[in-house]
């Protein structure tokens, strides 16, 4: 059987989800033979472990510079994109150019004229674009899809959730890239997009109209000198200050943190361990947000990123009674260890309430893997040519990648000017397209 062709590009924390599981599990029906990175140390880290760790052959690397050679020399069936946000819409767009389906990670991209420029080159080039929403193949949350489905609480009017991200890896998007809202959209975007997408599909619907305010209310240098915090620095790495700061990460007390980021600066420059505390950080760290959806649904949602625990509470009512999931996730650190200790969960509880009827609590299956166990299976209905039918047609389109990255996008349109902004002011899409 010919096996299905891959290359990478962007090859640092999150690019080994990927490879490992198309160099083990996957290695008998895919074939990944290139990758590609502006990081020449973080080329060789990836190549290297592909070989040593996992027994792979060798893969061919190329600069970033090189993508399209990489294409025209290697003619993959699928392009995968994990490069930082601000880029994927570059690389989806010349891949497709050049003929060739792609994978990207989330968020599909950062703002809308980005969002636009890709929407163009799928009709334009007819190539397909597949974003890796993985939250939804966990079993609690593909669950609270089937409740909602099912008519559990009837029709669905309101929608509460807040997703709460503790000091450690809530505090790691203000030590790395993300802290540039140009790079990352914010979390509105850059993390919310998972949330946004999760709404979306629980419902059944997407947004129309969203209103937002937010602020960096905790990190950031003002804020820490606002509290009476006199001791300040640039980097952990080297920093006698560093020392003793929770929010700190020492890389080099960690040896993949170190062949990733520390030892990759020199080609360039890049700095991933930040102090949360310095200037220069555009993103907000406390957000809160009202959406009004296409089915008259209406959702408050709120993202904090310096609690002391990491979760999510989601509150759903309908007109046959209510849904309520609670979560508590352990700690990780991106770039640090597999990435099947991401998203791992501590506690996780579904209670249903139907109108006037005591309530109950739902059972969730227990699956291993990261994300709640979400990303095993998200992996087999990508990469198992031989993948069940999915009855919750769980894989994410690219309108599915513009429509939950649209509700983070508005609001961050919205934080800027105090006023609400109506979704389809900034995007195009037919309405039969939408296909809710
Ligand atoms: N689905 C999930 O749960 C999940 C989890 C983590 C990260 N992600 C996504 O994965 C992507 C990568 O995140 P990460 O945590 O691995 O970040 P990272 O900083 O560890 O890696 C990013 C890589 O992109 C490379 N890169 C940067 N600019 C580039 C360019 N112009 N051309 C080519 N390569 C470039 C960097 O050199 C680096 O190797 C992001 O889009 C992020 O949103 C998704």
């Amino acid at each position: 059987m010919k096996k299905t062709k891959y290359v990478q590009i962007g090859m640092g924390g999150r690019s080994r989800f990927w490879d490992r599981a198309l160099a083990t599990t996957y290695k008998d029906t895919c074939d990944l033979t290139a990758i590609c990175d502006i990081n020449r140390t973080r080329l060789e880290v990836a190549r290297k472990r592909l070989i040593e760790h996992y027994g792979y052959h060798d893969v061919e690397m190329y600069a970033a510079e090189d993508f399209e050679k990489m294409l025209d020399e290697h003619k993959p069936d699928y392009v995968i994109v994990t490069t930082i946000d601000r880029t994927h819409h570059k690389y989806i767009i010349k891949a497709m150019e050049m003929g060739y389906d792609v994978i990207s990670e989330k968020p599909m991209t950062v703002d809308d004229d980005k969002c636009a420029q890709i929407l163009e080159a799928i009709d334009r080039t007819g190539k397909n674009l597949r974003v890796s929403f993985n939250y939804r193949y966990a079993p609690h949350h593909s669950q609270l899809r089937e409740i909602i489905a099912a008519g559990t609480i009837g029709e669905v009017k309101q929608v509460h959730f807040e997703w709460i991200l503790n000091t450690s890896h809530g505090a790691d998007y203000f030590r790395r890239w993300h802290r540039d809202k140009r790079n990352s959209g914010g979390l509105m975007v850059h993390k919310a997009t998972h949330h946004f997408d999760l709404v979306n599909f629980w419902i059944n619907s997407y947004p129309v109209k969203v209103y937002a305010q937010g602020g960096l209310k905790f990190y950031g240098r003002e804020n820490a000198e606002e509290r009476g915090v006199t001791k300040f620095y640039s980097r952990c790495h080297g920093s006698e200050n560093a020392k003793g700061d929770p929010f700190a990460i020492d890389m080099a007390a960690s040896e993949e943190l170190t062949e990733l980021y520390l030892n990759a600066e020199k080609d360039d420059g890049y700095i991933r361990d930040q102090s949360v505390f310095g200037d220069n950080i555009s993103i907000e760290d406390t957000m809160n947000v009202i959406v009004n959806y296409a089915n008259g649904a209406v959702m408050s949602y709120s993202l904090n990123a310096f609690s002391p625990y990491e979760g999510l509470n989601v509150c759903i009512t309908g007109t046959k009674g209510r849904v309520e999931m609670k979560l508590i996730e352990a700690i990780y650190v991106n770039g640090e260890g597999d990435s099947d200790k991401e998203g791992l969960i501590e506690s996780k509880k579904i209670i249903v309430y139907p109108m006037f009827e005591p309530g109950y609590e739902v059972p969730i299956k227990e699956l291993e893997g990261g994300h709640g166990g979400g990303d095993p299976v998200m992996l087999d209905d990508i990469f198992n040519p031989n993948a069940p039918y999915d009855p919750l047609h769980r894989a994410a389109s690219h309108i599915d990648g513009a429509m939950s990255i649209m509700t983070g996008i508005c609001a961050n349109k919205s934080m800027a000017t105090g006023q609400p902004v109506n979704v389809f002011d900034y995007i195009n899409i037919p309405k039969e397209k939408l296909n809710k």
